[in-house]
């Protein structure tokens, strides 16, 4: 994984090779200057999940083959995380596997999905149900191209640095509290700090566990609550950052209800979190709906579901198996 302002112009990237995009990336000043180091055919997608989609890689697929693509030619995808994952899965199968070289555009597949080798599309079933695990050749990160992300996206994706650093990085955090208003001004010197830290969180993690046998489990803090409440809105009300945000808000004070963690620590998370514009609550969602998609979780075993959950800023334990009437408490304090 390589990160640095203006980086893309230098970078030696394989100028002829298939480009996968979607039209909100190729609509971008930063893909028309990729373009001129980036000469050949480009596959454009629409924009949006809907995309992450069996038909997409079916299309993918055949467009490659007339393009007479081979074994050994490299696939660039270029875009957020749909595009990451949607690449990396056709890149992973075809002709049982072709070089990949991913160009990630939001902050979220900057510093969480084109790092760590999970590729995948969705299933009307539901969401990542075909994938593999599979690392890309190369991970090429231009903080500068985040300077047209939507700011709900770039807050998004800010939840998932936070998380980071709550579970494995104490000085990160320090940092996002000093600098939270210039990084929400894109600073790009702080932009390419924030984003190397976070890979740098993710990569060790995925280095010690790449099948999610164990500690990849950390990763998944705020994310139990998260995925209950983002099902429970639909995934409409909530973007998967802002689930995360409220998720990390109630195991925090699940973590302080087990005496885990101190009260001043979540406190803290919460004033951060703040700071980033990110929701520490969740309004209008039904109670027994989020309670019946957390029982539903794959993480439940035997009755009991399996945390990971933090014990001071900077550092994390998994598992943490609560009593349901504590998790109960924890989510009335985000549902009310
Ligand atoms: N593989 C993993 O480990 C992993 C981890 C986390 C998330 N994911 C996946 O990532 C996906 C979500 O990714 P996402 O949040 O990046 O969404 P996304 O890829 O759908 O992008 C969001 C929107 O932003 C636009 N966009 C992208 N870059 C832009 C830029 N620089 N400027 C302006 N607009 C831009 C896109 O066109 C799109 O409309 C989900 O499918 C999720 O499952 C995978
Ligand atoms: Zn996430």
């Amino acid at each position: 994984v390589r990160i640095g302002r203006g980086l893309l112009r230098r970078a030696r990237l394989p100028a002829d090779a298939p480009v996968l995009t979607d039209a909100g990336v190729a609509a971008t000043p930063f893909y028309r200057r990729l373009r001129r180091i980036l000469r050949g055919p480009a596959l454009v997608l629409s924009a949006g999940e809907r995309s992450k989609s069996l038909r997409s890689a079916e299309r993918l697929y055949r467009w490659l083959a007339h393009r007479r693509v081979e074994r050994g030619d490299t696939l660039v995808a270029v875009g957020g995380g749909m595009i990451t994952d949607l690449g990396g899965f056709v890149a992973a199968t075809y002709l049982r596997g072709i070089p990949l070289v991913l160009v990630p555009t939001t902050l979220l597949a900057q510093v969480d999905a084109a790092v760590g080798g999970k590729t995948g599309v969705n299933l009307p079933e539901g969401k990542n149900l075909v994938g593999t695990f599979t690392p890309p050749r190369h991970v090429w990160i231009d903080p500068e191209s985040l300077a047209t992300l939507p700011p709900r996206q770039l807050r998004g994706g800010m939840a998932e640095v936070i998380k980071g650093a709550v579970i494995a990085d104490a000085a990160l955090f320090g940092l996002l509290e000093r600098r939270a208003p210039a990084i929400l001004r894109r600073d790009p010197v702080l932009l390419e700090r924030v984003i190397g830290r976070s890979v740098g969180i993710k990569a060790a993690v995925v280095a010690r566990d790449e099948r999610e046998a164990g500690p990849r489990a950390l990763l998944n803090y705020g994310h139990t609550i998260g995925h209950a409440l983002e099902a429970a809105g639909g995934y409409r009300r909530l973007t998967h950052g802002e689930a995360v945000a409220i998720g990390m808000e109630a195991e925090a004070r699940l973590a302080v209800r087990l005496g885990l963690l101190a009260p001043a620590a979540a406190e803290r998370q919460g004033a951060l979190l703040e700071a980033f514009g990110l929701p520490r609550r969740a309004r209008g969602l039904d109670r027994p709906a989020v309670w019946a998609r957390l029982l539903a979780d794959k993480k439940v075993r035997a009755g009991t579901i399996r945390f990971a959950l933090p014990d001071r800023i900077g550092h994390a334990r998994f598992p943490v198996t609560p009593p349901l009437d504590l998790l109960k408490r924890a989510l009335d304090h985000v549902l009310r």
